[in-house]
């Protein structure tokens, strides 16, 4: 929705019938076509130019609940694609529903404020105890209510990206968002009111978008990465060029 006020001259550009390629938008030299490098392997830590979410606008982004991929992926080991399940088969990879959370977590951390989160919009009330069926699973409230991730990665509606090419390419997921499973790196605090003097993490900070998303961030890899050669051979220019076709991208 970002630059729908732009989506005229873009249009108008694809009217233009020959084939648009990178070298003439680039001679057009033009500040709308931000085609500054952009390292394919964006590096994780301070002052390596990383973008956080929401700090563009100087307001960090508030996650619902003190999620911490450092913890799951890291710490558990838990693979990507075990809760971003969509990744490889769709546009979008997509944030995990409750019931990838549940199925841990009926049994883990109850006592954890950040848990109860969870179980609460699993009811949707508040300081819910969660009701389990014959089987023992928990019981999904019909008022339950999603857990309302922020958007980290957004992407204007007018260009078009497929999860599922690249992964089926072999790319890795840190190759476009960095570290994550280091991100949500977190300090304990004590559980207030708890008469055993237990624990919960804080995190301290929360997931960060590492690439610009920028046009000229795209293009960059679509022009360098080595799976091109790897996977089409002989008939990788052709595929290169077909990477950085403007109807690639904008249909
Ligand atoms: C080629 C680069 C690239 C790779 C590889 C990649 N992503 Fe993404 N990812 C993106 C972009 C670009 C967006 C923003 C999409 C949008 O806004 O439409 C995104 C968005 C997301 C989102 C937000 C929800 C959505 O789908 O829009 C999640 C979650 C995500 N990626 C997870 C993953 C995981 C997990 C992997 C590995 C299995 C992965 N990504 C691999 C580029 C990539
Ligand atoms: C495969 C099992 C598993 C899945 C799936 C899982 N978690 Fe966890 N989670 C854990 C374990 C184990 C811990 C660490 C518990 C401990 O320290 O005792 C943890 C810790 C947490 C914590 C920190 C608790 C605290 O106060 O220290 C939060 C919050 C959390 N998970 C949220 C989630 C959310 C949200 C989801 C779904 C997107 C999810 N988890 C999915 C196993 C899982
Ligand atoms: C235990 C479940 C779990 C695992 C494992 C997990 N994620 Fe996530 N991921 C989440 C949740 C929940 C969110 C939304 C909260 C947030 O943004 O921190 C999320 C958000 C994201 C986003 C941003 C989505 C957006 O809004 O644009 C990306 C990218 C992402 N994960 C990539 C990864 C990658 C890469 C891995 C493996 C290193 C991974 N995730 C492992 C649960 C998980
Ligand atoms: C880290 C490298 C990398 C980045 C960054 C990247 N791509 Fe790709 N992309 C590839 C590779 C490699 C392929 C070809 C996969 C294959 O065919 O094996 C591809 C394929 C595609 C395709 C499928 C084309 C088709 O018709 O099959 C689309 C669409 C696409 N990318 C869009 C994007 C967009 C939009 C962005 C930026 C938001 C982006 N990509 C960023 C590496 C990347
Ligand atoms: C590999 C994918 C990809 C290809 C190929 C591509 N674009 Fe883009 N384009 C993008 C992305 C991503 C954006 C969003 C940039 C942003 O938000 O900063 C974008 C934005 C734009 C915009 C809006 C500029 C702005 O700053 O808002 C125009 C116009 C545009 N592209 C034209 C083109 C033309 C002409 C071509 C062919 C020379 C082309 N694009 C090829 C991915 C691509």
């Amino acid at each position: 929705m970002r630059h729908l006020v732009l989506l005229p001259v873009a249009a108008g550009i694809f009217l233009i019938p020959t084939a648009c390629t990178v070298a003439e938008a680039e001679k057009m030299g033009d500040p709308k076509f931000p085609l500054d490098y952009h390292p394919v392997l964006p590096q994780y830590g301070p002052n390596t130019g990383q973008i956080a979410a929401g700090r563009a606008t100087g307001k960090a982004l508030e996650q619902p609940i003190q999620f911490s991929h450092f913890v799951h992926a890291s710490e558990l080991g838990i693979d990507c694609q075990y809760c971003h399940s969509e990744a490889r088969r769709s546009i979008h990879s997509g944030v995990p529903p409750m019931q990838a959370c549940m199925g841990c977590h009926q049994y883990v951390k109850l006592e954890s404020p950040e848990v109860q989160k969870i179980h609460d919009h699993w009811c949707g009330q508040p300081k819910c105890t969660v009701r389990k069926d014959e089987f023992g699973q928990p019981i999904r409230e019909a008022n339950a209510k999603p857990i309302p991730w922020q958007k980290v990665h957004d992407l204007p509606d007018y260009v078009h990206f497929n999860h599922s090419r690249h992964i089926a390419g072999g790319l890795n997921c840190t190759e476009c968002h960095g570290q994550v499973q280091l991100q949500g790196q977190y300090r304990l605090e004590p559980i207030p009111g708890d008469a055993e003097g237990r624990k919960y993490r804080v995190v301290d900070e929360v997931m960060i978008r590492e690439a610009t998303l920028q046009m000229g961030w795209c293009l960059d890899c679509h022009r360098n990465h080595p799976s091109i050669d790897k996977n089409y051979g002989e008939a990788a220019d052709l595929r290169r060029a077909e990477l950085k076709d403007c109807w690639t991208c904008h249909k």
